[in-house]
């Protein structure tokens, strides 16, 4: 089977991340197509040929363009800062190559419904990098819950919560930069939950939303006694109607001491509870309405062989899989959406409803009021 060509955009935690993940993906599912990954890609033209060679690229450049020209190349996946995804996308659609991108899908609403114009006018496949939706248990969860499970689901409750920013002397960066990043903990952090909640319980309609920055000024990593202001949000709050008639509470933070990646989603039904936690990925926590009532409680199910693809990974129950494992099953998906054989999830357009689902948030929280999902 023709190996599919891949330059990656980006060296640092995503490019890597990237790089690993399309390196595995047919080796550890015993699946084409395969990746050869042919190019890396960075400003800095040193750090892409060192990571190039450590990573197992046959090339490298600091110029995308080229990359996206390149007609030894098939496609293009995109791992740098959130300003830049609409650019490098629309460029590598218009040259009919495939592209994988990092989430949030851009830094603004506008950017992002571009993306998704130019994917739904392409036959190229276009997806976004919401590895979390890749996980085992939240497929058998997803399963759990249309074979009736929790019987009709009434409530999410998701929270997203991490700590990178919750000491006031880390530094200044990109993410807190609105022309750079957008929004704050919606667009790195709350995005994600959003996927989640696509994926389990469907689009969000109507919502009402609070955003606040905790920290408002940080120094400046090369330049020592210097502050620059943090022009996004470090918390988000939003109350959430879904389409389904389901209601919902969101939460992120990414200034909460202590949580690292407590990506946490609750859902309820008439017939039960289901619990997934990210900091616990190997888990998914079901309470069953059934049976006498005095020897109920939640029981844990624990990843294994019968949880699709985990047996590609490990033949035994409860080894655990990791982050990375999932950036694998991801770059998998991609690869078997350009054979034709899979369709993009999160592609585009699911990505443009999480995107005007974190923008409503913002509207909301500006004007205090609810606000409908465009
Ligand atoms: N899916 C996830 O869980 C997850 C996690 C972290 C970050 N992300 C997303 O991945 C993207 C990158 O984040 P990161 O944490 O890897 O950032 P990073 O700061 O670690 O790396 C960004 C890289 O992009 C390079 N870069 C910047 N502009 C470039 C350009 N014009 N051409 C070529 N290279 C360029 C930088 O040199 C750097 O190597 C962001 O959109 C972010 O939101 C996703």
């Amino acid at each position: 089977m023709k190996k599919i060509r891949v330059a990656v955009v980006g060296t640092g935690f995503m490019g890597k991340a990237h790089a690993l993940a399309l390196r595995a993906a047919a080796a550890a599912l015993e699946d084409g197509p395969a990746a050869e990954l042919a190019t890396l890609c960075d400003l800095d033209a040193g750090v892409a040929r060192e990571k190039a060679g450590w990573w197992g690229f046959a090339g490298s450049t600091d110029d995308w363009r080229r990359a996206v020209a390149d007609p030894a190349i098939d496609a293009v996946t995109i791992a740098t800062p959130n300003a830049t995804h609409r650019e490098i996308a629309l460029a590598t659609l218009a040259a009919g190559k495939h592209v994988w991108c990092e989430k949030p899908m851009a830094h603004s609403l506008e950017d992002a419904e571009a993306m998704a114009a130019a994917a739904a006018s392409s036959a190229r496949v276009a997806l976004l990098g919401y590895n979390y939706v890749s996980n085992p248990v939240l497929f058998a969860a997803r399963r759990l819950i249309a074979d009736g499970a929790l019987g009709r689901v009434f409530e999410f409750r998701g929270r997203f919560d991490e700590d990178y920013l919750a000491d006031p002397a880390r530094p200044w960066s990109w993410r807190l930069r609105r022309a750079e990043a957008g929004l704050g903990a919606a667009g790195d952090m709350l995005c994600h939950l959003v996927s989640l909640a696509l994926l389990l319980v469907g689009r969000v309609e109507r919502l009402t939303g609070m955003m606040e920055t905790v920290h408002r000024r940080r120094t400046l990593r090369d330049r020592p006694g210097e502050t620059a202001a943090v022009e996004n949000e470090d918390v988000v709050h939003a109350l959430v109607r879904f389409a389904g008639g389901a209601t919902g509470v969101m939460s992120s933070s990414r200034v909460a001491h202590g949580r690292k990646n407590l990506l946490r989603v609750e859902i309820h039904g008439e017939r039960g509870t289901l619990i997934f936690d990210q900091e616990r990925l190997n888990e998914l926590r079901l309470y069953e309405a059934d049976g006498p009532e005095a020897t109920r409680g939640f029981r844990t199910i624990l990843a294994g062989p019968l949880h699709p693809p985990y047996a590609a990974f490990c033949p035994a129950p409860g080894h655990q899989l990791g982050f990375g494992d999932l950036k694998t099953i991801e770059a998998a998906h991609f690869l078997r959406c350009i054979a034709g054989r899979e369709a993009p999830f999160v592609g585009f357009a699911d990505g443009l409803a999480i995107e005007r689902t974190i923008h409503a948030i913002a509207r909301s929280a500006e004007t205090g009021g609810w606000v409908t999902v465009g």
